[in-house]
């Protein structure tokens, strides 16, 4: 089987899914932007071929395809990043490869599509309304009422995202989103948040997962002293997640989804009820696979490119731990300086612990509202829920980084 993978080594985790394909016999051929130092090497990368294009020029990417097709067809396109889910459905439409379509590809991308499609299908979504104009921000407060959020259409990262309680908030808030063409304006909902994450082939969810943020992306993302956790949940057939299982299962047939990874992220009240939030037709980025492999012990890199190419996955997986990776934002800017804390955690929960990756003293910090690794994860696991919530409380406050 040739597939063309978009993007094979960037963001850093394309990579674990290139090699993946390669490893159930699949002949991957890479289309990315990377070049020089960073170029993927084939065939330590996976790559039997790697052709180097700009992805944004989407004429140039199809040139590229057209030659290598004189010599190769091509059975499968695959997109894992979200930026290029639309081009690569453009690339299947264009050599006539199976697969998601243009068509089918746009209700993941746009928020408002989305909800459109899933209100029809008679799913919770939030009371929604899109708006192109400050007038048409303010007519869908009026029509859905405070607290609300507004965030851009096609948003990633929580950017551009803000909780809204009046409309003098409303005021405020506006020059801020000024550069945002199109906005979400979206009833708010007061809940926890979870992950549905799934592994399909031919329609039929061959493994999920269920993850919980703490706190809220849309808290972690406003506050810099919170360290952010994702926690891959052992028990995920617990009664009070049932509603958004359920609720994914039936996301997913709403929009036909067949084959490959997808993230859908939802709302659970406090009364039970589960909202839907939104959902990609991709893996979950910064690490969340990861910790679905350390909550397993198994592949689900693998796993993924196992469906891809056999249409099942050949793997036992079974649920033995929580995991959770936090991210850690230093204090003060510039330079990391020091590191506290580290030591007296690690001798505490040590066989708990499977990755710490933070940043050595010297480095410079990062961006964290780009990016939520911040300035280094840490990945804990336990068999035991509250166990592990202890130790990410413990990480949360006691390892700290210290720049200047
Ligand atoms: N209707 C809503 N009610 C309450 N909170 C919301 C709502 N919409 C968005 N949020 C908050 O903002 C965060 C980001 O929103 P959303 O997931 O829609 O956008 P995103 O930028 O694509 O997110 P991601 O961080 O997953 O890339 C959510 O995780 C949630 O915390
Ligand atoms: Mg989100």
């Amino acid at each position: 089987m040739n597939i063309v993978m978009i993007s094979p080594g960037y963001p850093p985790e394309m990579g674990y899914f290139t090699r993946a394909l390669a490893q159930t016999g699949a002949t991957v051929i890479g289309v990315g932007d990377q070049g020089g130092d960073s170029r993927p090497r084939a065939p330590r990368a996976g790559l039997t071929h790697y052709e180097r294009v700009s992805l944004a020029d989407e004429g140039s990417v199809l040139a590229a395809l057209q030659g290598l097709a004189r010599h190769v067809s091509f059975d499968r396109v695959e997109c894992l990043w979200e930026p290029y889910m639309l081009l690569a459905a453009r690339i299947r439409e264009a050599f006539g490869v199976p697969g998601m379509t243009v068509e089918q590809t746009i209700p993941f991308r746009d928020k408002e599509v989305m909800k459109q499609v899933l209100d029809a299908a008679g799913i919770r979504t939030p009371r929604h309304a899109k708006a192109r104009t400050v007038a048409e921000v303010w007519e869908a407060a009026e029509r859905i009422g405070f607290p609300l959020v507004v965030k851009p259409i096609a948003g990633a990262g929580s950017a551009d995202t803000y909780r809204v309680d009046s409309f003098d908030d409303l005021g405020h808030v506006l020059p801020a989103i000024r550069h945002v063409r199109r906005v979400s304006v979206e009833e708010f909902i007061e809940a926890e948040e979870f992950t549905y994450d799934t592994i399909c082939a031919g329609g039929e969810v061959l493994v999920d997962n269920i993850s919980w943020y703490r706190p809220r992306p849309l808290q972690g993302r406003s506050h810099e002293w919170i360290t952010p956790v994702t926690l891959a949940l052992r028990d995920t057939h617990q009664p009070s997640l049932l509603p958004g299982r359920e609720m994914g299962a039936k996301v997913l047939s709403a929009l036909g989804f067949q084959t490959g990874f997808t993230h859908m992220e939802w709302y659970l009240k406090s009364d039970g009820e589960a909202v839907f939030g939104e959902i990609g037709a991709r893996a979950p980025g910064a690490r969340s696979v990861d910790i679905m492999n350390y909550a397993t012990d198994a592949d689900f890199f693998l796993a993924w490119a196992q469906a891809v190419v056999h249409g099942q996955v050949r793997q036992q997986i079974e649920r033995r731990y929580n995991a959770a990776t936090l991210f850690k934002r230093a204090q003060g800017s510039g330079r990391i300086t020091r590191i506290e804390g580290l030591e007296s955690l690690l001798a505490r929960y040590g066989p708990h612990v499977c990755v710490v990756d933070l940043l050595p003293i010297g480095a410079h910090r990062r961006d964290w509202r780009a990016t939520l690794l911040s300035d280094g994860m840490v990945i804990v696991r336990h068999p035991d829920l509250d166990t592990t919530v202890e130790m990410c409380d413990r990480f949360g406050t006691d390892l700290q980084l210290y720049a200047e």
